[in-house]
């Protein structure tokens, strides 16, 4: 696919899992690719990721960012649009799982989930939207618990990713004058690190699904990919589940 050739991406959390896969497949799909990571174990990852854009003849830069720490998430968006000479696409999708009973959260993991996955996307979105051009893409990965709650234990996780929501339609509304559409992905059960296929609640989930299966992170890659290429040109606002049908 030559979809995105000209193009370059900023994919925060990519240095493994569902966020790997986007930077990898954007890079298929012809961009530069810019991307975050957060831990020393992310950092061979990392590697490895701008070995596979690079093997696919298009350019990689690897930034330490804790998104948690705004000033980071801003220096990344600025590093990006710096090295690889513009901006036309966020990509939201560094996150952390987080769950047990409501009363035991503590407030510094409150203050810690939604750091990472409300405020960095706000902050993320602030810094590149200067640098966004008409024609600019921001996907969020949320979560399909941000829509529907099936085990107890997620008040915190499935708080933070339906904030995604809100913030979708109205940053749609503010950038879709500038030709900028603004959207959210969200991902069922999904082989990855965060939630193995092979883990000990995997049956359960696949329970919940049409499907009776996991995705793949190539599949939630291939939604960001419509989206940030011409077929996703007046999808904006709206709020995408890939979960195998968890949620029908
Ligand atoms: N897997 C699922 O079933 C599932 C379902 C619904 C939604 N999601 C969402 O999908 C997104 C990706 O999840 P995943 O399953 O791919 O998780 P993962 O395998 O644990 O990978 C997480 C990625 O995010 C990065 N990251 C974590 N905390 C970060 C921070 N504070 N600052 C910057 N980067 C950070 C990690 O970097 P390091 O390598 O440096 O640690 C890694 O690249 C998350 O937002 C998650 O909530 C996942």
């Amino acid at each position: 696919m030559t979809d995105l050739v000209g193009k370059v991406a900023l994919v925060t959390g990519g240095s493994r899992g569902i966020g790997a896969a986007i930077v990898r497949r954007l890079a298929r799909d012809g961009a530069d690719v810019a991307f975050t990571y957060v831990s020393p174990a992310g950092k061979a990852k990392a590697e490895e990721v701008v070995a596979a854009v690079e093997a696919a003849g298009r350019r990689a830069v690897a930034v330490q960012a804790d998104a948690a720490d705004p000033d980071a998430v801003r220096a990344a968006v600025d590093r990006a649009a710096a090295e690889l000479g513009r901006l036309d696409i966020l990509v939201n999708n560094a996150g952390v799982w987080s769950d047990g009973p409501f009363e035991e959260v503590s407030q510094a993991e409150v203050d810690r989930v939604l750091a990472i996955h409300v405020r960095a996307a706000f902050v993320g979105a602030q810094a590149a939207s200067p640098h966004l051009p008409e024609g600019g893409r921001i996907v969020s990965i949320g979560s399909n618990l941000a829509l529907r709650a099936p085990f107890p234990g997620v008040v915190l996780y499935a708080m933070s990713k339906s904030a995604l929501g809100g913030f979708t339609r109205a940053l749609a509304r503010e950038l879709g004058p500038r030709g900028i559409t603004v959207n959210a992905v969200h991902p069922g059960s999904t082989d990855t690190d965060m939630n193995p296929a092979d883990g000990e609640n995997a049956d359960h989930q696949r329970g919940l699904s049409a499907l009776g299966r996991y995705s793949h992170a190539d599949d939630i890659a291939a939604t960001v990919a419509h989206l940030a290429g011409p077929g996703g040109g007046t999808i904006t606002g709206a709020e995408l589940t890939v979960d195998g049908g968890a949620n029908a």
